[in-house]
């Protein structure tokens, strides 16, 4: 059993049902198309979200070249759950930093949607990613000069929404993560759980097609790293979320739908849980 705070988030159809002002977690914007040649639209598509080709990374160091990631390929479909294992320094953290487009593979595609986000121009992927990836790390990395309200919003800021409609979303996605009452708050006044559900938060402001975690309950007690991914779960079945999730629980990792297990920048195996 988890917090009773988590538990409101059963309440959450009578809060989308109850208050008209309220946008679904469902309702937002998709990925504008329409620039997208059919080049970079892979036509095979089925029902993955995010497919990984030949992915390899190459960092050159004055010590000689180091390859950190060796011709990766695994898909993901829309709605799975998948969890990223493997020992420290077996290149989980810069796989999903490729997957985000937060970082260029040395060779190797990413299809996000169909799309082959790499193909695209540098403005293009900050916009896909704005509009398509919320991302949750291990240090939440909210901005702490502002309250949880405006970090949540900033996503649907920087897409270039405003108003009333984004404040509503914001709070109701608070609401639904069990934080309400502490939109007004600093982050740094809340706990480590209360933070990470920020973070959550503001990964689902825009919608996202994906959402990326790299070790979300990394920081967090035992019980509090719980809570949290009993969220993940909760978003994961209830809202159909597509989460790909770095952890080193192993726990964790069996609770999700498909397992990566990651050794020496290669995939060791995928196990279906
Ligand atoms: N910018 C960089 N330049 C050079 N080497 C790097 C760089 N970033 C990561 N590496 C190396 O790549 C390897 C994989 O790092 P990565 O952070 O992906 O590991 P990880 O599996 O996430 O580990 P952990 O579980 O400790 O977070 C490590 O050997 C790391 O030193
Ligand atoms: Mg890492």
């Amino acid at each position: 059993m988890y917090s009773s705070k988590a538990n409101e988030m059963n309440d959450q159809n009578a809060i989308t049902k109850s208050d008209k002002h309220t946008v679904s977690i469902q309702n937002g914007q998709e990925y504008d198309y329409s620039n997208t040649t059919r080049d970079n639209i892979e036509e095979s598509n089925n029902n993955s979200i995010l497919k990984a080709v030949n992915i390899s990374k190459v960092y050159e160091l004055p010590a000689g070249d180091t390859a950190v990631l060796k011709n990766i390929n695994f898909s993901v479909k829309k709605g799975e759950f998948v969890s990223i294992v493997g020992p420290s320094g077996s290149g989980k953290s810069t796989l999903l930093n490729i997957i985000g487009a937060l970082d260029r593979p040395t060779a190797g595609k990413i299809y996000l949607k169909g799309i082959d986000i790499f193909s695209l121009s540098d403005r293009k992927i900050a916009k896909m990613r704005n509009q398509m990836i919320g991302f949750i790390f291990q240090s939440y990395n909210l901005i702490n000069r502002t309250t949880v309200l405006s970090n949540v919003e900033i996503p649907a800021i920087i897409a270039g929404m405003d108003g009333k409609a984004v404040t509503q979303r914001a709070l109701n996605l608070l609401k639904i993560l069990g934080i309400r009452d502490k939109a007004s708050l600093k982050p740094l006044s809340l706990s480590g759980g209360q933070q990470q559900r920020v973070a959550i938060a503001r990964a689902l402001m825009n919608n996202p097609a994906m959402i990326l975690a790299d070790e979300p309950t990394g920081n967090l007690d035992t019980k509090t790293g719980e809570d949290v991914f009993r969220l993940l779960k909760m978003i994961s079945s209830k809202y159909n979320r597509t989460i790909v999730m770095v952890t080193h629980n192993p726990d964790l990792a069996q609770e999700t739908d498909k397992t990566i297990y990651v050794r020496d920048g290669k995939i060791e195996k995928e196990i279906i849980n």
